[in-house]
């Protein structure tokens, strides 16, 4: 199959990994970045900004954008409007420009009508910029993405190496993660299988495991102690000394939210297996 697939935010975690993904399958495609990163066989580096005039020229014939551009916490350079809102608005253009008929979006898991806090707002707005475009869509709900050197996975191998690890509340909040590898999978199949076109999907795997003991597994070490705060504690510290805090803001909302979703519907969609990541090695 001759495609090429765009990506924005191709230097992040989930697009090293389905930039190596699409490279092991022999699928051409073309990473835009703002730093330059290691070319692979398969791939055209574009260092660019989304506004960049020359960019849509650039694109031409790609037959998906795959929107990997988004932040989990805010600084005062960089907010979820400026970020997650705006940039997404320039990718529906930037698709429109270039004709790339269909683009990919990675959501959260648990964004709704009923949203309230910050970076699931923009995660909605995001989502409803893509819906209203005209282009046709899929929109993947994720849960976390797991693999090596995934964000939550550093953070608590971090904890374990400090000595502890911090369990916010009673840990019994639950998350539904997938493996990166199978996200990669499931990209392509957005790109290549129409019974994803205009659709929103929880982006889970097979298994749902409470955050306390999915931390447990990197406690492992018998010196590496299980802490367990108040989710008020937990809180204050984000917002008051971030600094110090094990868990941002906005990590904390997700967590607690103890948001599940439906692996069975992505399967059936995709056409294929999640893999199980009771597997996955830490
Ligand atoms: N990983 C998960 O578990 C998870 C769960 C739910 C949703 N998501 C969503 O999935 C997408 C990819 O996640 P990820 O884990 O790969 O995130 P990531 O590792 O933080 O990568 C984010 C990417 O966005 C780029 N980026 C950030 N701000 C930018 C800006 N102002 N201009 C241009 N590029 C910018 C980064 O570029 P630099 O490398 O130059 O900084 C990086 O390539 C994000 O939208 C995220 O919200 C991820």
């Amino acid at each position: 199959m001759e495609i090429r697939i765009a990506i924005t935010g191709a230097s992040g975690f989930v697009g090293t990994n389905l930039r190596a993904f699409l490279n092991d399958e022999r699928i051409h495609f073309t990473s835009i970045t703002r730093r330059k990163t290691r070319r692979l066989k398969f791939e055209k580096n574009i260092v660019s900004d989304l506004g960049q005039k020359d960019l849509p020229g650039r694109l031409r014939g790609c037959a998906a954008l795959v929107h990997l551009i988004g932040i989990g916490a805010q600084t005062k350079d960089a907010d979820y409007q400026s970020v997650n809102v705006d940039l997404t608005k320039k990718a529906v253009s930037l698709c429109k420009k270039s004709g790339i008929k269909k683009i990919i979006y990675v959501s959260g898991l648990g964004v709704g009508n009923n949203t309230t806090f910050g970076y699931f707002l923009s995660k909605l707005k995001a989502e409803e910029e893509i819906k209203k475009s005209g282009l046709d869509y899929t929109i993947l709900r994720a849960s976390y993405v797991i693999g090596r050197d995934d964000p939550l996975t550093k953070n608590l191998r971090k904890q374990a190496r400090s000595g502890s690890i911090l369990i916010p509340g009673d840990g019994a909040y639950r998350l539904q993660p997938i493996l990166v590898q199978d996200v990669a999978k499931v990209i392509l199949a957005c790109v290549t299988n129409k019974k994803l076109s205009k659709k929103t999907v929880d982006l889970v795997g097979p298994q749902t495991v409470s955050f306390a003991r999915f931390a447990r597994r990197f406690a492992r070490n018998e010196n590496v102690k299980i802490r367990k705060v108040s989710l008020q504690r937990a809180y204050f510290t984000a917002l008051n000394r971030p600094d110090d805090a094990a868990f941002g803001l906005d990590d904390l909302n997700i967590m607690v939210g103890d948001f599940t979703g439906n692996h069975k519907r992505l399967e059936r969609l995709c056409g294929f297996r999640l893999n199980s990541t009771g597997l996955l090695p830490l």
